[in-house]
């Protein structure tokens, strides 16, 4: 997971977890901490792109608080890609 800064706002960029070690909460945490962290560091919203194909990753991140926001406005490997994020 990569954190890029921008003043107030923060951007989660390709969240991964190994096939072995999925569905047992990993993402999960990683994403309570990440949240953490843009407290401390006082990021007001993070936000993140997704494909709108990927059901699994949209479950996650409404599960962990994120929100959808828009269309992004280019279209990755053929998939519409979406925009999601929450404030921290
Ligand atoms: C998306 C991904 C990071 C989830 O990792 P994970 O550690 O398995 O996720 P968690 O165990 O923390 O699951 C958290 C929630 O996400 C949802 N979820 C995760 N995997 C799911 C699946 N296969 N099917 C449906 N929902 C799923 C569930 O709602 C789950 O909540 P629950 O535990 O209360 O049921 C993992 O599947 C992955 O690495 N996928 C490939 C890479 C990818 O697509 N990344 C996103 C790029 S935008």
């Amino acid at each position: 997971m990569e954190l890029f800064h921008n003043k107030k706002e923060a951007r989660m960029n390709a969240i991964f977890v190994e096939d072995a070690w999925r569905d047992q909460g990993i993402a999960k945490r990683l994403i309570a901490q990440l949240v953490n962290q843009c407290k401390h560091k006082r990021i007001q919203k993070l936000f993140l792109l997704v494909k709108e194909t990927n059901e699994d990753a949209k479950a996650l991140y409404k599960k962990t608080g994120f929100k959808f926001e828009k269309m992004h406005d280019k279209i990755i490997e053929d998939t519409p890609v979406e925009v999601w994020g929450q404030a921290v």
